[in-house]
C-alpha cells in the first residue's frame, strides 16, 4: 500500500534540473528535516547503473535501436521501482526522481517516434503504477543555443551540421513531448520556465513541496 510522497523532475538535458533537484534535497533535509530518498533514471540500483552505462557508452552512439533504447530505460525503471521507489512509498518516504516515465514518454515517444500508446502500457506496467505526486518541468526557449554550447554524453557526436541538425530537431520535439504531456495533467505538473533565475526556480519548487507535504501529512 502506498502512503509516501513521490516526487519527480523532467525536463530536456543542461537546462539545470540536477542544481534544482539539490536545491530541493538541501532545502527539504536541512530546513525541513526531512530525509528523502533521491533516486536518477537510468540507474540507482546496481543494475540500472549498469544499464546507464551500456546507454552512455561512447562507443555504442547511434548503434542502439530507439526500441532498444526505451527497452533499456524501462528494464532500469522496473528494477528502480520494485527495488527502491516501491518499498519506499510504501513504507511512508518522500521519493525524490530525477527523471521519471515521462522522460521515456518524451525522449523515446515524442522524440524518437515510437507509438505513445505502446510507451504508455510498458510505462504502467514497470512502474506498477506509481504515478508522481508531483511532476516539476523545467522548460527552456532558447534550448537551440544551450545544446549547441553544451553537447552530452548521451547525445550523439555533433561532428557535422546534419548530426547537430538532427540533434535539435529531436531536441525541439522532445521539448514539445513534456509540454504536452504536462498540458494533458496539469494538477501533477509544475510547469517553470528554466531561463529564470536559481533562487528563484528553487524558492518557487520548496514552495510548492512544502504545500504538497502539508496537504498530505
Ligand atoms: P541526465 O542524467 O542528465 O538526466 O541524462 C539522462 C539522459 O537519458 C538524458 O539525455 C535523457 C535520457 N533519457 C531518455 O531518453 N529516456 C528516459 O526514459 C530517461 C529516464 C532518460
Amino acid at each position: 500500500m502506498r502512503k509516501g510522497l513521490l516526487i519527480s523532475f523532467e525536463g530536456l538535458d543542461k537546462v539545470g534540473k540536477s542544481t534544482q533537484v539539490d536545491r530541493l534535497m538541501e532545502h527539504l533535509t536541512e530546513h525541513r528535516k526531512l530525509n528523502p530518498i533521491l533516486v536518477r533514471e537510468p540507474g540507482s540500483t546496481e543494475v540500472g547503473e549498469k544499464i546507464r552505462d551500456i546507454l552512455a557508452d561512447p562507443a555504442l552512439k547511434g548503434k542502439i535501436s530507439p526500441l532498444c533504447e526505451f527497452m533499456l530505460y524501462s528494464a532500469s525503471r522496473a528494477q528502480l521501482v520494485t527495488e527502491v521507489i516501491s518499498p519506499k512509498l510504501s513504507a511512508g518516504e518522500l521519493v525524490i526522481a530525477d527523471r521519471y516515465y515521462d522522460s521515456s514518454s518524451a525522449y523515446q515517444g515524442f522524440g524518437r517516434g515510437i507509438s505513445l500508446e505502446f510507451i504508455n502500457k510498458v510505462n504502467a506496467t514497470v512502474t506498477l503504477d506509481l504515478v508522481p505526486d508531483l511532476s516539476i518541468l523545467l522548460t527552456v526557449e532558447n534550448f537551440v543555443s544551450e545544446s549547441r554550447k553544451k553537447p552530452d554524453r548521451f547525445a550523439p557526436n555533433l561532428f557535422d551540421d546534419r548530426l547537430e541538425q538532427e540533434f535539435m530537431d529531436f531536441r525541439k520535439k522532445v521539448q514539445q513531448g513534456f509540454l504536452e504531456i504536462a498540458q494533458k495533467e496539469p494538477a501533477r505538473f509544475l510547469v517553470l520556465d528554466a531561463n529564470e533565475k536559481r533562487e528563484q526556480l528553487a524558492k518557487k519548487i520548496a514552495a510548492r513541496v512544502d504545500k504538497l507535504i502539508k496537504e498530505k501529512s
